[in-house]
């Protein structure tokens, strides 16, 4: 099987494009943030905040997350139930940072995403693929692209979506889960080091597929 991990921050395009070039390759492409925001949104409805004093072991005893795929499009259930929307609004975002930067949560979540590399050919989108979940995977990729332009995206993604947020919210936002995310204890963002720096920054979304699918095969035919 051929795994390819795709990490970088928030908001840098990496699943609009690894999804897009996942499609063109035939691959499946795993959100594994998804996974985590939908931890993040049973603590959300527990109506436990983003300091989690709780007993988090405790809290996922109660909680079972499966991913499905609908016509190659990924969907995650929160106790059987599909949260797949519910997830992706600013509040489940903090609290998916907030909960990611726990050991037991990031254990919890660590076998599932490596069975399903085990089982197809993947595009796997995250923070650790390439340094945790997947060492050994076949290509690595690091996928970043400025703050601005992040924020910049995420902001007319969430308005397309008819979501009420102000541009400022947005860019803070970002800000503090590229902190949270690289200054957490385990498993923090940062490249792998045999991980391939790609930079959105300027691309269209039609030029960021085609570079990173070009650069992939480039790379698969020379293994
Ligand atoms: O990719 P995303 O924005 O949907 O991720 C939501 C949060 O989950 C993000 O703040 C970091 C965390 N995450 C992680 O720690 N490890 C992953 N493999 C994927 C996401």
């Amino acid at each position: 099987m051929i795994s390819i991990a795709l990490d970088g921050p928030a908001g840098a395009g990496k699943s609009t494009v690894a999804k897009g070039v996942a499609k063109e390759l035939g691959y499946i492409y795993v959100d594994t943030g998804a996974l985590y925001r939908a931890v993040g949104l049973h603590f959300l409805r527990k109506g436990i905040d983003t300091n989690l004093n709780c007993d988090v072991e405790a809290e996922l005893k109660e909680i079972s997350i499966d991913i499905k795929f609908v016509k190659n499009e990924q969907k995650v259930f929160l106790n059987g139930e599909d949260v797949s929307n519910e997830i992706r609004t600013p509040d489940a975002s903090m609290m998916a940072s907030a909960v990611s930067a726990k050991p037991p949560v990031r254990a919890f979540l660590l076998e599932m995403q490596r069975k399903l590399a085990r089982e197809n050919n993947v595009l796997m989108d995250g923070r650790d693929i390439g340094t945790v979940v997947l060492p050994n995977a076949t290509l690595k990729f690091f996928v970043t692209a400025s703050a601005e332009e992040r924020a910049n995206r995420r902001y007319k993604e969430l308005i397309e979506k008819g979501m009420k947020v102000e541009y400022s919210e947005v860019y803070d936002d970002i800000v503090t889960r590229d902190y949270n995310d690289s200054h957490r204890e385990i498993a923090p963002l940062k490249p792998a080091e045999d991980s391939i720096m790609f930079d959105t920054t300027g691309n269209t979304l039609e030029e960021s597929i085609e570079l990173l699918k070009t650069a992939i095969n480039e790379r698969l035919e020379s293994k």
